[in-house]
């Protein structure tokens, strides 16, 4: 052979293989955007292309670098933070030491949720900050509020097209989408049931564990998954489709004086129902948004909600804080818009999701929830969580639910049995740990266990106290702290009695422990980190840096994971 013929061969073949690897990397929250990464990985590779798949946090940021064509899937978490699988990747391309990447062709999908101020921003600053890096984009960006289906699939085509055209076809281009003609030929006769395709579910029970004289309601649910073949796994949330409160959608069309057995259209695929049954079913009520209000004073031509939107985004937020559709037309007077060019400007109702409190291995075929009754009351009138209070008084057993599984790799048990598992769950944050120790009592898992709860009263908001001092005495739960906030003078928290464990907890964690935190993200999970951090600082003897350095650490060994809300 003709050696000086044999670089340009290989380089020009290398060429051709490179060019047809594509990475996606997501950073996702409640399991979303990876959703979404996967079916695009999946389609990719139906159409030929070399995919590597993975979350942000897994994925060595240098090798960017190496990267020809990179699809970003990022959710939006809080106040405009990246969720925190996106954390490291984020700061790495943000940071000082990011690489020029002029070679990179990118596309980004953002989701998030258009009730927050900063909607989307960590996608919109991923596809802001690539391009000031030298890349060139394949497609727009495209960002995407709750009802994300549709958007998702239609930027997930044109990435495909983008790339596409931007390559050579060949051979096995043809080869694959043969096999995956036969491949959806053989999935037919199966049900698929999904997020887009959700599962009617029977409620089997629904109890409130909560005692009597609690302020909360706290209801056990089970759930028949019965002839579904859906499947999770401890950590795994369950989304339910709620109907939204059907006094409140009469009070709506009472006020705008419309007919509740008009037809109007549910989908873009035109299928109709009437008025009423459309707006408990399909549409959201309950929420204002910027572009809700936006749309809103355009086709109610309002002068003073135009007014509100030119006030200012401090402005804005402040009336929309706590208020719904019904506020909004009452306090605009909004009226003679016909109902259907009013439901044209609402969004789905989004699917809540809730983590799961069962293990499928201690009960087949079932799922079970632990859902807390959202009431308050605000400017002025009372209002209900849609979800769970439609569970807590209207959802009866024997009526069926409309579900899907929501995975969530970021709060899993460790593989290894025999590692021990530190549960921080106060409220209704105790769910997936119940169906942590259900999965460990039937695996006969030897690793230890220790659970910290707590809640206002110990007498009426001690949640499935009977089951956890069960598990305590058969010795499946090693420990168990409990805080219960109301019942002395001075509240105690989880993390009190963390601080009070303080050395046991540090040594669990040197036996290389993995520390689970579930419930509310604001104030309890803030103030468990913050804990977290001094118990390392004053158990291990570092300063505060390098105790952050030991909790980042352990995150990014998957050994302290978060499920917070
Ligand atoms: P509180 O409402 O009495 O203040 C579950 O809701 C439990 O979490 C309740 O006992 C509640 O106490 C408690 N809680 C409230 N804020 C908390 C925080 N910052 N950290 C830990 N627990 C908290």
């Amino acid at each position: 052979t003709d050696l000086q013929e044999l670089p340009i061969a290989l380089s020009s073949k290398t060429e051709q293989v490179v060019s047809k690897e594509v990475t996606v990397l997501f950073g996702s929250q409640t399991g979303n955007a990876q959703g979404l990464a996967d079916k695009l990985a999946a389609k990719l590779e139906q159409q030929g292309f070399q995919v590597t798949l993975s979350s942000m946090n897994d994925f060595k940021p240098n090798r960017i670098k190496k990267v020809q064509n990179l699809l970003i899937l990022a959710s939006t978490h809080g106040e405009g933070d990246p969720p925190d699988n996106a954390l490291s990747f984020y700061e790495f391309l943000n940071g000082k030491r990011a690489p020029q990447l002029n070679d990179l062709q990118f596309s980004v999908l953002s989701l998030g949720d258009s009730s927050y101020e900063f909607f989307c921003q960590t996608g919109k600053d991923f596809d802001r900050r690539l391009e000031e890096l030298g890349g060139k984009r394949l497609c727009p960006r495209v960002d995407c509020d709750l009802d994300f289906d549709e958007p998702a699939s239609e930027w997930m085509e044109d990435v495909l097209s983008s790339l596409k055209e931007t390559q050579k076809t060949d051979s096995t281009e043809k080869q694959s989408s043969l096999l995956s003609l036969s491949k959806t030929g053989t999935s037919i006769d199966q049900a698929n049931y999904s997020r887009t395709n959700p599962f009617k579910a029977e409620i089997l029970e629904s109890v409130n564990l909560n005692g009597r004289g609690s302020n909360k309601e706290t209801r056990h649910l089970e759930l028949s998954l019965e002839g579904s073949n859906l499947e999770f796994e401890p950590g795994d949330s369950l989304g339910i489709y709620p109907e939204n409160d059907p006094a409140l959608v009469d009070l709506l069309i009472w006020e705008m004086n419309w007919d509740p057995d008009e037809k109007v259209s549910v989908n873009k695929q035109g299928d109709r129902s009437p008025l009423r049954d459309a707006l408990i079913t399909h549409y959201e009520i309950t929420v204002l948004t910027k572009p809700l209000i936006e749309k809103a004073a355009e086709v109610f031509s309002n002068n003073d909600l135009k007014g509100l939107l030119s006030a200012g985004n401090e402005e804005l937020r402040s009336y929309i804080e706590g208020r719904d559709l019904l506020d909004l037309v009452r306090d605009f007077a909004l009226k003679e818009v016909s109902a259907s060019t009013f439901i044209s400007i609402l969004r789905k109702i989004p699917p809540r999701l809730y983590s799961i409190a069962s293990s499928l291995k201690a009960n087949p075929d079932e799922v079970h929830l632990t859902i807390g009754a959202v009431r308050y009351n605000a400017h002025k009138r009372d209002r209900n969580g849609v979800c769970s209070v439609q569970c807590a008084e209207r959802a009866q057993p024997g009526d069926f639910l409309p579900v899907f599984i929501q995975r969530n790799q970021n709060f899993k048990l460790p593989s290894n049995h025999e590692t021990p598992i530190i549960m921080i769950g106060p409220g209704t944050g105790i769910a997936p740990f119940r169906s942590f120790i259900q999965e460990r009592e039937e695996l006969e898992a030897e690793g230890k266990s220790w659970l910290f709860f707590g809640d206002q009263h110990f007498v009426t908001d001690f949640l499935y106290q009977i089951e956890w001092q069960q598990w305590l005495k058969n010795g499946v739960l090693t420990k168990m702290d409990i805080a219960f906030s109301r019942d002395t003078e001075e509240k105690v928290y989880v993390q009190d009695r963390m601080k009070e464990n303080s050395q046991e907890l540090y040594q669990w964690l040197e036996d290389g422990a993995v520390v689970y935190i579930c419930g509310d993200e604001k104030r309890m999970a803030h103030d468990v980190h913050e804990t977290l951090i001094t118990i390392i600082e004053q158990e291990g003897r570092m300063n505060r840096e390098q105790a952050e350095d030991y909790l980042t650490e352990m995150q990014q060994q998957k050994r302290y994971q978060r499920d917070v809300y």
